[in-house]
């Protein structure tokens, strides 16, 4: 399946990823080489996953842990949603997000 991560300087970058990995869309990021830190190691605590969901069909739920710290984190908006949060599946074929801006 394919995604297109846009990073912060709006570069659009066009990822193919394979849905047997167990992977999420923080780590993926992160195989990328983008610049997310994943700094909790996707255990909802820190933010630094945070995208923003630009195609409406995949926004999905947050979970109650992700949307406690979403509730702490900045620039949060309704898109918001943490990388480490979405794993990586079929369904997401087509996702566009962008990263947040990074915490100050
Ligand atoms: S990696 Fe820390 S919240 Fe996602």
């Amino acid at each position: 399946m394919s995604i297109t991560v846009v990073d912060r300087e709006g570069k659009e970058h066009d990822f193919s990823v394979p849905t047997d990995t167990n992977l999420n869309l923080m780590e993926v990021c992160k195989g990328f080489e983008l610049p997310v830190e994943g700094i909790c190691g996707g255990m909802a605590m820190c933010a630094s996953c945070q995208v923003y969901i630009l195609t409406d069909e995949h926004f999905g739920e947050r979970n109650d842990d992700e949307e406690a710290m979403l509730d702490e984190a900045y620039f949060v908006e309704e898109n918001s949603r943490l990388g480490c949060q979405i794993p990586i599946t079929p369904e997401l074929n087509g996702l566009k997000v962008a990263l947040a801006p990074e915490a100050p």
